[in-house]
Parts: C-alpha cells; sequence; structure tokens
C-alpha cells in the first residue's frame, strides 16, 4: 500500500477510534485500567466484576476476540467494561488528553521468535515511552509471558527506560487465568511503576 494511503487509513482508523473514546468515556471519570492484547476477554472480564467502581477497556487487534469478550462482558453485565478492536499505538494516540492510565496489563504478547521478527514485538523502548505519557506518575505496567527472551528482553527495556522502574516484587494484585496461561506449563511474570515526573503534570494515582 503507498505510504499517502496507509497513512490515511491511519488518521481515519484513529479519528473514529478517538469519537468512540469519547463516547465510552465519562466526562467525571479520568482513570481506566488497561489490557493491550485482550484476546477474548477473560482476564479483564474478570477483573472488572471484582473492581465494578473501575473503568476498563480492553483492546486487540482482532475483532472476533473483542466480538467475544463483549459478549462476555454483556452477560456479566458489566456497564464499565469495553472491549475496542484496535492497534495499540493507535489506541495511544486517540486516548483523549487528560486521561491516565493506572494500571496497564499486557499478559501473553505475541512473542515472535524469530530474530528477523524481533522487531514486530509490542513491548519496545518507544511504546514503553507512549505508555509512559499516557500514565501517571505511579501508575503500573503488569507484563506476563512464558516465552523467556521476550521476557528477558521486556527486563531489560525496562530496568534501562528513564521513565520506568522494576518493582521487586513480581506478584500481580488481581489473577485469573488467560486463555495462553492455560496452556503455558511455566511463565513470568514482572511489574513496574512509573516513577519520573509527569509532563502532564496529573495526580498521582498510586502513591
Ligand atoms: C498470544 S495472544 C494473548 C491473548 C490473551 N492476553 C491471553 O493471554 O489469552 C496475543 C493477543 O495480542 C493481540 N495483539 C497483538 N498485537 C497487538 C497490537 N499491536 N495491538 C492490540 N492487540 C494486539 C493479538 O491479536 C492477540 O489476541
Amino acid at each position: 500500500m503507498p505510504r499517502e494511503i496507509f497513512e490515511a487509513v491511519q488518521a481515519r482508523r484513529r479519528a473514529e477510534l478517538r469519537s468512540a473514546l469519547v463516547g465510552i468515556l465519562p466526562a467525571s471519570e479520568k482513570q481506566l485500567i488497561l489490557e493491550i492484547g485482550c484476546g477474548n476477554g477473560h482476564f479483564l472480564t474478570a477483573y472488572a466484576s471484582a473492581h465494578p467502581e473501575q473503568l476498563c477497556i480492553g483492546i486487540d487487534l482482532r475483532l472476533e476476540r473483542t466480538d467475544k469478550a463483549l459478549r462476555k462482558r454483556d452477560r456479566a453485565g458489566l456497564s464499565d467494561l469495553h472491549f475496542i478492536r484496535c492497534e495499540a499505538r493507535n489506541f495511544l494516540i486517540a486516548l483523549p488528553v487528560g486521561v491516565i492510565l493506572t494500571d496497564i496489563y499486557m499478559l501473553f504478547p505475541d512473542p515472535w521468535p524469530k530474530k528477523r521478527h524481533h522487531k514486530n514485538r509490542l513491548l519496545q523502548t518507544d511504546f514503553l515511552s507512549e505508555l509512559g505519557a499516557r500514565a501517571g506518575q505511579g501508575s503500573r505496567f503488569f507484563f506476563r509471558t512464558d516465552y523467556q527472551p521476550y521476557y528477558d528482553e521486556a527486563r531489560a527495556i525496562i530496568a534501562s527506560h528513564p521513565q520506568w522502574r522494576l518493582l521487586p516484587d513480581d506478584s500481580f494484585p488481581f489473577e485469573h487465568v488467560t486463555i495462553f496461561q492455560a496452556r503455558a506449563p511455566v511463565y513470568h511474570s514482572l511489574c513496574a511503576r512509573r516513577s519520573s515526573p509527569d509532563p502532564y503534570n496529573r495526580t498521582a494515582p498510586y502513591e
């Protein structure tokens, strides 16, 4: 696809996403729990059931997965839980200014094991910076994978990132087995906190 057409398509997607988000986000609610690559929504539906006072959004590239997640959400009757089919970077760009990601979960992201595909891994330094720009000081990032090389790389990326700091305790504040977790004989988790000053000077949700 020629570059200018690709960029026009991306711009249209972001504009549609932004209006969808403006429709979803209540004016009074500025804090958000985000799950990136939510699949069929098992984790976030369980999370939202346990935390009905929090606004939760799960995003995934695949429509059939977000459709399944939405059916799960509807069966559970959770009004503050939303699933959107979109790409994670587009989501961060489209997110209205002033909305703070307080907790971000990335569970079993695609591992892209072949060396020539590593560039496709979602967790990269620039993506972590984009997450940091939309998180508040003290916001947390939770990452889990069954692919040890991706885990090691994620730790190294976070450890050297100026905005994020690895936490000594790798246990998650909430647990619910995802589809990929159920298939994994072993997996590895990490938790990080956004530590540098907030460029938007917003209030810290977790201090
Ligand atoms: C291996 S699956 C894990 C699904 C779920 N988290 C679980 O543990 O069962 C990874 C998911 O991430 C989604 N994904 C991959 N890249 C993405 C991106 N850039 N933006 C949003 N979702 C993405 C895929 O469509 C897929 O559903």
